[in-house]
């Protein structure tokens, strides 16, 4: 809900138990004044007058101001910097008034002197306890305007001494967690790479210690791909300061008379209930708004068997052996396309390699259709081998720069998708594809960082290039599926470079990580957990040793972890023993009747109470919940745990399975006594069903 004290200036978003205030000061700033807790009294806030505290603390500096922009006595971080025709670089706003259109707020800035206007929305996501901002500049004058700097928003937390929490990481180890205390200075996270990457994330998690279950959370997650960028910074006044949005880096573009711009979204959000109802927003909002409808596959990839060498003929194979299974996908990764031997040539070239598909794909889609699968393809449209006949013909469709070399990652260049022609070329590509071809879903790759930036194409405006580059991968994808309406995509970006909220929703999956080690994963998707659904999360269970870590894990241990997510299975199966086999088609069974809870569900990281490193995990839906348990190595002896469970209706009775034993105990019980679970030795895990009687 919105409520606006037209006397007082002040401005109210309330959610269902958060509140969002600021409202235009004596100065004519929008100065933000509260966010926190549900108040419910907007009459109560106040817009005190901020006196100088000296000239070197000007009052610009010690204003919160919502959108502080470039201009004047600002020096701290800016959210927007332009320079205009005359090559003035200073903004200075005046309030032009606001519109309200349904739970959406805008305010309106205009320039004192040019005809330049910045829209600062705020969209109220009731339920979610959520609030969406982002900002729209229009140029109404007859001149052109530079713009710099541009983010989403700011946000002012109003202490000091906080925790900070985002991703390190790199290729086959994303999404590991890092925490920061933050003091005086500025914190940066960011990517310029063209992808989201596998390093920052773009998200904020600040708290004051605390759990998962209790204490203050202040986050904000972008709803973007590519370059972005944070700024967290502690100031000498007592709060702090949050930037987010596009990355300034290499980052610039012209607003032509008449044209508008608008950042991507930043969805923000508080609590003092902790990192569990943080995730719950964020997850319900994604499963609610973003994710399309229905289960998710079981899907089987061929990728980790067979590499490049793909043959029809033992795709089939793995196909017959993928259903004896219950798979109900199958999807062909690299190597069928064009001369993919190795990663050197293929890409661009996408026609059937004649050598290993000698009749073409059909014979391996029949073949999968009539096992009663879907099937699936791997393609990285973005990119080109310099060897392939695309790039012989179109040297001018990459990025680069005229006087340079042109550097390789990975045997390739990025295709400049900003050009109407490469464009054009990605989308008729999967169009004939999707169209030729009968194919439920496209796993949708990129293997290498954009570098050389060069887009003559983009004239002033070339370096806007990566934020256009995104832009026209969303814009092929959203075309596509006008078309190919229940085709799945999935994101990968060599793993999980691509795992962010501007891709979820346009893609229906993220490939995680290349690492498929049962045990890093544990830490991988408790991590992913925090700001992205458990429906999106594809794990695949694959062969031991693992090719990155060389651990063997019991198969058992490494279904239960990639039953986590969305199930795949990327083993070579051809190599399975009966034995497995047969373990694998019993995991994949009980997969399918708990996946509507994993996948729908409401999720729960739980507390270790013990001093043994178990991981502990519950999803609850409805009337059932699971729980999820394992134990890497144990430590001192064989010492049991004691669960607490989540989100249990305190007066029901649950029947559950422990130890060969049935057990009846009431939810109140299991919420508060807990159950012991008791693993014994090295790499063991356990899935324990509770029915509501
Ligand atoms: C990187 C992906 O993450 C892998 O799963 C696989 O598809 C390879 N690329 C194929 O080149």
């Amino acid at each position: 809900m919105i409520f606006i004290n037209e006397e007082k200036r002040i401005f109210n978003l309330r959610t269902e138990n958060t509140e969002y205030v600021f409202g235009l000061d004596n100065e004519n700033l929008i100065r933000h004044i509260y966010w926190g807790n549900k108040i419910n009294n907007e009459n109560d806030f106040e817009m005190d007058v901020l006196c100088e505290v000296s000239t070197n603390d000007p009052v610009y500096e010690i204003t919160p101001e919502e959108y502080p922009v470039f201009g004047g006595l600002r020096y701290s971080e800016n959210c927007l910097k332009v320079t205009f025709d005359d090559k003035t670089r200073d903004i200075v706003y005046k309030y032009d008034g606001y519109e309200v259109d349904g739970d959406l707020l805008v305010i309106k800035l205009k320039d004192v002197y040019y005809n330049f206007t910045i829209n600062l929305n705020y969209k109220v996501m009731e339920k979610y306890d959520l609030i969406e901002r982002y900002v729209t500049i229009t140029n109404e004058s007859d001149q052109s305007i530079v713009i710099e700097e541009i983010y989403s928003g700011q946000l002012h937390i109003p202490y000091e001494n906080l925790i900070f929490r985002n991703t390190h990481g790199h290729w086959g180890a994303e999404q590991q967690m890092f925490k920061q205390n933050v003091s005086y200075g500025k914190i940066t996270i960011e990517n310029r790479k063209g992808v989201s990457g596998h390093n920052n994330n773009p998200y904020f998690i600040l708290d004051k210690n605390a759990t998962e279950t209790s204490g203050e959370v202040f986050y904000g997650a972008l709803r973007m791909s590519g370059n972005f960028k944070g700024v967290i910074e502690q100031t000498p006044y007592g709060e702090t300061l949050v930037q987010m949005g596009i990355n300034p880096y290499d980052f610039q573009f012209t607003l032509n008379p008449k044209e508008s711009f608008t950042t991507p979204p930043l969805l923000c959000g508080y609590t003092d209930k902790g990192f569990e109802k943080m995730s719950h927003n964020l997850h319900n909002f994604a499963k609610e708004n973003l994710l399309r409808e229905g289960l998710r596959p079981v899907l089987y990839n061929s990728w980790e068997a067979t590499e490049f060498n793909v043959t029809c003929e033992e795709q089939i194979k793995l196909a017959r052996e993928a259903k004896k299974i219950g798979t109900e996908l199958f999807v062909v990764d690299d190597g069928w396309f064009g001369q993919r031997n190795s990663i050197h040539n293929g890409l661009g070239d996408w026609y059937v390699n004649k050598e290993k598909f000698p009749k073409g794909l059909n014979p391996l889609i029949e073949e999968v259709k009539s096992l009663g699968m879907k099937f699936g393809i791997w393609v990285e449209p973005e990119m080109v081998n310099p060897l392939s006949k695309l790039y012989i013909d179109n040297p001018d469709w990459i990025y680069h720069f005229k006087t340079r070399e042109r550097t390789t990652s990975r045997g390739q260049y990025v295709l400049n998708i900003t050009k109407k022609e490469v464009k054009e070329f990605i989308y008729n590509m999967l169009d004939n594809l999707l169209s030729n071809y009968d194919i439920d879903y496209i796993k949708w790759d990129v293997n290498r960082p954009i570098c050389e930036g060069g887009a003559t194409n983009l004239g002033e405006n070339e370096r806007k290039m990566a934020f256009d580059h995104i832009q026209a991968v969303y814009d092929i994808v959203k075309e596509l599926k006008k078309k190919h309406k229940n085709v799945l995509f999935e994101a990968c970006a060599s793993g999980g470079g691509r795992i962010d909220l501007g891709i979820l929703g346009i893609f229906d999956d993220f490939w995680t990580s290349d690492n498929t080690d049962a045990y890093d994963r544990l830490f991988i998707q408790h991590t992913y957990s925090h700001i992205y659904p458990i429906k999106a999360m594809r794990a695949w269970v694959t062969d031991c040793p693992n090719f990155l870590s060389q651990r063997n894990i019991p198969l058992r241990f490494r279904f239960h972890s990639a039953m986590m997510g969305t199930l795949g299975i990327g083993g070579n199966i051809l190599k399975w023993s009966n034995e497995d086999m047969k373990l694998a088609k019993d995991m994949v069974e009980e997969y399918k009747s708990i996946r509507e809870i994993v996948q729908e569900g409401d999720f729960f990281r739980l507390e270790n109470t013990s001093t043994n490193n178990y991981h502990l995990f519950e999803y609850t839906k409805d009337n059932e919940a699971l729980l999820f348990a394992f134990l890497p190595q144990t430590q001192i002896g064989h010492r049991p745990v004691r669960v607490k469970l989540r989100n249990l209706d305190e007066k029901g009775m649950y029947e559950y399975k422990i130890n060969g034993e049935t057990m009846v105990k009431s939810g109140s019980y299991l919420m508060n006594y807990g159950v012991n679970i008791h693993l014994r030795g090295d790499y063991q895990s356990e899935i324990i069903r509770f029915d509501r009687r």
